[in-house]
């Protein structure tokens, strides 16, 4: 466990950022200060900070395996995150699917309109200036933040983040309105999503009720405020079940388990192979052989977490795949 500083190097609106023993790690304390309207709104929202913590940490993982590069490393409590320090690049790229917030504003559309297709845009991240929406050019020519190759890196990886998290929240009842994303480059240049992923940047509503569970409650003072936190760590930590569940995702504390899978033709099921085998041995003089039957053998390696949790997606796999349980029996070995 590195040593950590007790002093915040930064204090933002959120969160309070410590140094560690390692210059390229830092530790995020998520806190329960709650700001709207570049701060011109304050409050507090009980356990905000406990629930933003965990939250990022489920999508941050969820980008992880989806192959998004992030800075998460590990959630180190119920507040605070271990994250690799970047330099964070001074944009807000926000992804938008329905219309909402300051699009709605600015161009006088309704909330709730589905957008034709999801939009990136950038501001550029400075409260004195009220984040300001930018063009390409303010960016690249004016400000000199970024070129068309990161932008256009930053872009893709912010529609890919979008299709992930769509399907991961419609799976749970919920719409991803829209969101807000910060990209920063690490001590090798590397380009990983970072700051936070939470309902104070996303806007989440319910797919039934269209209820808003995210800092809009705060925003515009429709109150349970803190119930839609926990509501949405609520449904986050219900997609991950699910998620880990699945064969194809995988867990990082897992370990490597070898499997033997056989599936051989029922008993009482024709096997014409086992029969021209039985029939030739016999005629070869092993009289005493009854009963052969033919089948296969299919080993690999897979992750996992647990023996049971091996058996469970294997079993998956037999029914689903590597045998006809109408017609074969398998059997399974674990190592
Ligand atoms: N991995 C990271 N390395 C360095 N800075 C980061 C990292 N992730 C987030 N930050 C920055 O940490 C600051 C603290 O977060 P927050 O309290 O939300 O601040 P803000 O008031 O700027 O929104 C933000 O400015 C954010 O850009
Ligand atoms: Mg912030």
């Amino acid at each position: 466990m590195p040593v950590v500083s007790t002093k915040p190097v930064y204090s933002g609106k959120a969160k309070d950022l410590f140094e560690t023993d390692d210059p390229s790690v830092m530790r995020a304390y998520f806190r329960d200060s709650a700001t709207a309207f570049n701060a011109q709104k304050k409050g507090e929202i009980h356990d905000k900070g406990k629930v933003n913590a965990t939250i990022s940490a489920y999508l941050f993982e969820l980008c992880e395996k989806s192959g998004i590069k992030t800075h998460f490393i590990k959630q180190i409590s119920e507040n605070e995150l271990l994250i690799k320090k970047v330099k964070i690049i001074p944009l807000e790229v926000i992804v938008r699917n329905i219309t909402a917030g300051s699009l709605c504003k600015r161009l006088g559309i309704k909330e709730g309109k589905i957008l034709k297709n999801p939009i990136v845009e950038f501001s550029y991240k400075d409260d004195a200036l009220g984040d300001p929406l930018l063009t390409r050019a303010y960016i690249k020519d004016a400000l000199e933040v970024a070129d068309d190759k990161i932008l256009d890196e930053i872009t893709s990886l912010a529609l890919k983040a979008n299709e992930i998290f769509k399907e991961f929240f419609i799976g749970v009842g919920i719409k991803v309105v829209d969101f807000k994303l910060e990209f920063g480059t690490d001590k090798n240049g590397e380009l990983l999503l970072a700051d936070e992923l939470s309902p104070d940047n996303f806007r989440f509503w319910d797919a039934k009720t269209n209820e808003k569970l995210d800092k809009d409650r705060f925003r515009q003072d429709l109150g349970n405020v803190e119930g839609a936190y926990q509501e949405m760590l609520k449904r986050v930590k219900e997609g991950s079940k699910s998620l880990i569940a699945s064969p194809s995702v995988r867990n990082n504390k897992s370990t490597k388990y070898s499997v033997k899978v056989q599936v051989l033709p029922k008993k009482d099921i024709l096997d014409p192979q086992g029969q021209a085998v039985e029939k030739a041995l016999s005629s070869l003089g092993y009289k005493d052989i009854s009963e052969l039957r033919i089948g296969k053998e299919v080993v690999f390696k897979i992750d996992a977490d647990s023996p049971a949790e091996v058996k469970k997606i294997v079993n998956e796999m037999c029914e689903r795949l590597l045998a006809n349980p109408v017609i074969e029996d398998f059997s399974i070995e674990i190592k």
